[in-house]
């Protein structure tokens, strides 16, 4: 079945990494694609690599002027907006006691503003129809693993989709936030020995995340299988949130 015919979707950050299989999941379900993303050249290879439609579109999060100009863009190529993904984002990994205010500044500015700027570009767009947004949170929204300004930021998402869906809920509308545990992309690049001590240190499911994981949860909460849930958070994370690994059954916990 596929769940996503006739509807046009926008996936903010898809050249590379979790937005990719977003964007790839989405147009292998029926749905015409915008790619929107700072990588351009990156952005258009994908767009023809998937064809039926999919459409690369230069955007820069951070950039109010840009977000509008983009998605006006988009809407125009794709002949509507069902579907807002709002995945671009990326955290520090600078210790508390080293983030200036101009660093705290540029997180909130990509890892949540980001999402704030294409949610209200899109608005006028998807309350023509029955749309609804998605966006890309993570574990770290949800308790404490360092990197405390991505963190906040991400945090944020989650009281922003209740308060959305609250609003424009009564007009049809449906906010929901994907929260990755650890995730497979470039950003772990180089670092095999860490992904491994993860799998077994904070992953029941002793395995990280691959972007299709994320991919999967994410078309489920944009399509209508998910028509009745709105201003949730769902967390992808291989068990990561239900307890330390001394807890895990013994017979499980060290191999
Ligand atoms: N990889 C993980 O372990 C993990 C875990 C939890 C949450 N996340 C979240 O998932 C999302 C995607 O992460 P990823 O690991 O796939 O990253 P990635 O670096 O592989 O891809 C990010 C994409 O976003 C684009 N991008 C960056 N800044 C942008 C901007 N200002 N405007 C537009 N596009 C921009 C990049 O060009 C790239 O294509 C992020 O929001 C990240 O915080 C990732």
């Amino acid at each position: 079945m596929l769940r996503f015919e006739g509807k046009a979707a926008l996936v903010t950050g898809a050249a590379h990494g979790i937005g990719r299989a977003i964007a790839e999941r989405l147009a292998g379900e029926g749905a015409r694609v915008a790619l929107a993303d700072l990588d351009l050249a990156a952005a258009e290879a994908l767009a023809s690599e998937l064809g039926g439609g999919a459409q690369a579109v230069r955007c820069d999060v951070t950039d109010d002027e840009d977000v509008r100009t983009a998605i006006g863009t988009a809407v125009e190529q794709l002949g509507g907006l069902d579907v807002l993904v709002n995945n671009a984002g990326q955290g520090s990994g600078v210790p508390f006691d080293e983030g200036d205010d101009a660093h705290w500044q540029q997180q909130l500015d990509l890892n949540l503003f980001g999402a704030v700027r294409c949610t209200r570009a899109a608005l006028p767009q998807l309350l023509r129809g029955k749309g609804n947004v998605v966006s890309i949170g993570s574990v770290n929204g949800i308790a404490a693993f360092g990197d405390i300004a991505y963190s906040t930021a991400k945090a944020g998402l989650q009281n922003l989709v209740k308060n959305l869906t609250k609003q424009y809920g009564p007009r049809g509308l449906r906010f929901n936030v994907v929260a990755p545990g650890t995730i497979r992309t470039r950003n772990w690049d180089g670092r095999e020995d860490m992904l491994r001590h993860l799998a077994q240190r904070l992953y029941p499911l002793r395995r990280v995340g691959e972007p299709a994981d994320i991919a999967a949860a994410v078309a489920f909460l944009a399509s209508d299988d998910a028509s009745w849930i709105s201003g949730i958070t769902l967390p992808v994370e291989g068990g990561a949130l239900s307890g330390p690994a001394s807890s895990w059954s013994e017979e499980d916990s060290d191999d």
